[in-house]
């Protein structure tokens, strides 16, 4: 090629021949590169389209993919050899999307630094909590000795039961944005897209819960462990962790270091989305637990509107069928109603709307009802998240006056009469009006003011 491009610059050209013979070859030379080109664009094309589809299916069926991994590849720490951590930590590195962990390869630690690096970490993150705690105003009676489990305290524990797409991720990251929160972020997501309603898989369920709660990792290795590292927002979502995790990959999913993290935390939140109310009153019951619950409630239409922008819902009759979202909505009224008299001071219902409407007040009740006190950080967050609309469908930044009621707009009329035939006794018990007509359901407000679990 070099040599054509020369000779097209000799002195040579200049005869008109050889000129016209160059130029025949240049055209035969610019043709068939093209061609090879255009052979190698299509090739490309059909291989990055493939690598995209598995990627996109392995995401959006939520693959356990990491379920497979056999026990032998796992960071066996206790045993004494950490030569899988790299492994592992290759698989994140993978999975994370802007590659922050490249290059990280000659700081993979020794068994024995290994260790040292959990307690640098520890220290290191204890020294952030004490520094996020400063000027914290604690109920009376409570200091942060009786809420850090490692020093034998127990923590509070809030807890937020909600479904797919009814505003709790920005419940949650308000309850986030409390200083020293250890955030326990949909830690069913490997169940897959469905709701756990009994037996058997409540148990599971359930127990899966407590063990998080009590900060106790062990055990959850083949499961939520090996699902986090395929699908890494499951710790994402707890930025604390996450902060540690991007700078030394290789911890964040051992139990020999998430559990003593975990205990650093006075306040310990959870968002779950796949665990129906009535199961939930053994968290209640349990003693070694000091949890509240709350269960937050959205208008069907609004929910079933935002869940047709998810590629993930389709197909799943838990999450696509308006008559199983109502049906739940009905059985988590009565168990609301049962909780509420049962537990008056760690139970409450709420509906997203009221929160959306009036953030402050809404969060400032509560934060009264959890026990926390309303920082300053959580104010800001609000005044930085309530008030107009950045960034993406997930994101919390938004206008939350107008958020919870797009799907008047969104959807058509008869849409919202699909879902309002089914979802009738639902839509009564929490308070939501119906929509009579195409101009009705554009203007009017289909919330009952001040609504009240009675
Ligand atoms: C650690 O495990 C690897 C892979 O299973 C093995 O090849 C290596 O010999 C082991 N090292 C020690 C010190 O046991
Ligand atoms: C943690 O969970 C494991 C497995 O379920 C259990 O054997 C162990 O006793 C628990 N540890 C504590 C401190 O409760
Ligand atoms: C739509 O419903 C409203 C409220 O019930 C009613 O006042 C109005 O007449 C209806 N409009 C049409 C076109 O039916």
């Amino acid at each position: 090629m070099s040599d054509l491009a020369n000779g097209l610059k000799s002195p040579l050209l200049s005869h008109p021949k050889l000129s016209a013979h160059f130029l025949r070859t240049k055209n035969f030379f610019h043709v068939s590169a093209i061609f090879v080109f255009a052979i190698l664009c299509v090739l490309t094309f059909i291989y990055s389209n493939q690598s995209v589809r598995n990627s996109t299916t392995q995401t959006l069926k939520f693959i356990p993919s990491a379920y497979e991994r056999p026990l032998s590849q796992r960071a066996k720490i206790e045993n004494g050899n950490t030569s899988h951590i790299f492994v592992n930590s290759r698989n994140i590195n993978s999975n994370v999307r802007n590659n922050q962990y490249e290059g990280e390869e000659e700081d993979y630690p020794t068994k024995k630094d290994y260790r040292q690096e959990i307690k640098k970490v520890l220290q290191e993150t204890r020294e952030d909590i004490q520094e996020e705690l400063f000027g914290y105003h604690y109920p009376p009676g409570i200091s942060a000795e009786k809420l850090i489990p490692e020093k034998g305290g127990k923590p509070l524990q809030s807890v937020i039961i909600t479904t797919w797409r009814s505003g709790s991720t920005f419940l949650g990251d308000v309850l986030q944005s409390v200083p020293a929160t250890m955030y326990h972020y949909e830690p069913l997501l490997d169940f897959d897209i469905l709701q756990i309603r009994g037996a058997p898989i409540a148990g599971v369920a359930l127990k899966r819960l407590k063990k998080l709660l009590t900060c106790n990792y062990t055990g959850l290795e083949e499961d939520y462990l090996s699902y986090g590292q395929e699908h890494t927002w499951l710790l994402e979502h707890n930025f604390r962790l996450w902060n540690k995790c991007t700078v030394r990959p290789y911890l964040c999913w051992e139990p020999q270091f998430l559990s003593p993290f975990c205990k650093l935390f006075p306040f310990q939140i959870m968002k779950v989305v796949r665990v129906r109310l009535s199961l939930v009153e053994e968290l209640l019951e349990d003693n070694n637990l000091n949890v509240r619950i709350l269960l937050m409630v959205r208008d069907p239409r609004g929910t079933m509107q935002s869940r047709r922008h998810r590629e993930w819902c389709p197909g799943h009759p838990d999450c696509w069928d308006p008559l199983r979202l109502c049906a739940d909505l009905v059985a988590d009224y009565s168990a609301a109603l049962r909780l509420s008299a049962k537990y008056p001071k760690r139970f409450k219902a709420i509906r997203y709307e009221d929160l959306s409407l009036e953030p402050y007040k809404m969060v400032e009740e509560l934060f009264n009802f959890f026990g926390l006190y309303l920082h300053p950080k959580v104010v800001e967050f609000l005044d930085t998240h309530t008030k107009n609309n950045i960034g993406g469908v997930s994101s919390t930044y938004r206008d939350s006056k107008s958020a919870p009621f797009h799907w008047r707009t969104d959807l058509d009329h008869s849409q919202v009469k699909s879902i309002q035939k089914v979802c009738k006794p639902a839509m009564h018990l929490w308070g939501y009006v119906l929509a009579h007509n195409q101009t009705h359901q554009r203007v009017f407000n289909p919330i009952l003011p001040s609504f009240q679990l009675v």
